[in-house]
């Protein structure tokens, strides 16, 4: 049973009948606002409000896993004022979210390679992640310094490492026990994927998990991303057939 129904809604989502992990591409704040005559800046910070907004209601609705992509391996190409930003914008939001975190029981991951985030960054987020571990609600991975074909890279050399010491039979690696080798480890693969701001491509995320999820796309800029443009996405996930290359 879903813990939440909200009312209006509830003729087009069936909330008994979620995807159990969404995966969404946090796409479209620097052309949000640029229409606003705005920096950048503004709208990773109007982004980052609405991953807020976002993710409680995915918490309220009962969704249990929720992966958000906030800066990939390859964003670091951008002006230093935007990243510097984009990393500020990371330590306000965890400081701020630690409460809700405890409060929710939220589960709070990182996906991503952060030895490049400063010290005093990187052992917030060491903290956030030791904290929630214990926690039984829904589980937030924060996709930083993310990128899909980095994980895969990671992952084949943690295994070739292990056939190196003697430790593993190259042989005998299946595609689960290569699941265990990525950030994703113990993570069920992704059921539906949404990318805002009118992009129809994956960008380096996910690459191994979302093999089979389902894809959707929409025009609205991220911070413009609203609880019924999730609706939506949920809508349409619902109407798909997922046949995983059967009949
Ligand atoms: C997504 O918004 C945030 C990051 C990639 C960090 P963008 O900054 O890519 O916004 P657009 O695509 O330029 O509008
Ligand atoms: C993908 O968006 C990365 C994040 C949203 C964090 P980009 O804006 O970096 O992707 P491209 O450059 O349009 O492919
Ligand atoms: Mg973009």
């Amino acid at each position: 049973m879903a813990l939440f129904k909200p009312k209006a809604a509830q003729a087009q989502v069936d909330f008994d009948y979620l995807p159990r992990h969404v995966a969404i591409i946090m796409d479209g704040n620097g052309r949000w606002a640029k229409r606003r005559g705005l920096p950048r800046t503004a709208g990773h910070a109007a982004g980052a409000e609405t991953f807020r907004t976002i993710a409680t209601y995915c918490q309220k609705i009962g969704i249990e896993y929720l992966t958000v992509y906030a800066f990939s391996t390859e964003n670091w190409k951008r002006p230093l004022e935007e990243v510097s930003a984009i990393i500020g914008l990371l330590k306000k939001y965890l400081l701020e979210s630690i409460e809700k975190m405890e409060r929710d029981k939220i589960r709070l991951h990182f996906f991503g390679d952060l030895e490049a985030l400063p010290p005093e960054l990187r052992e917030l987020t060491v903290r956030t992640d030791d904290i929630s571990t214990h926690y039984d609600g829904m589980q937030v991975n924060v996709c930083f310094n993310y990128g899909g074909r980095d994980e895969i890279v990671r992952a084949a050399r943690a295994f070739a490492a292990e056939c190196a010491a003697g430790k593993k039979d190259p042989a005998q690696l299946t595609e689960a026990d290569f699941s265990g080798y990525l950030y994703s480890a113990g993570v069920p693969d992704p059921d539906l994927v949404i990318r805002p701001s009118g992009e129809l491509r994956i960008s380096n995320f996910l690459l191994w998990q979302s093999a089979y999820a389902e894809f959707y796309y929409t025009d609205v800029l991220w911070p413009d991303f609203s609880k019924e443009e999730l609706n939506k996405a949920l809508a349409a996930y619902q109407g798909r057939s997922r046949r995983y290359g059967g009949v």
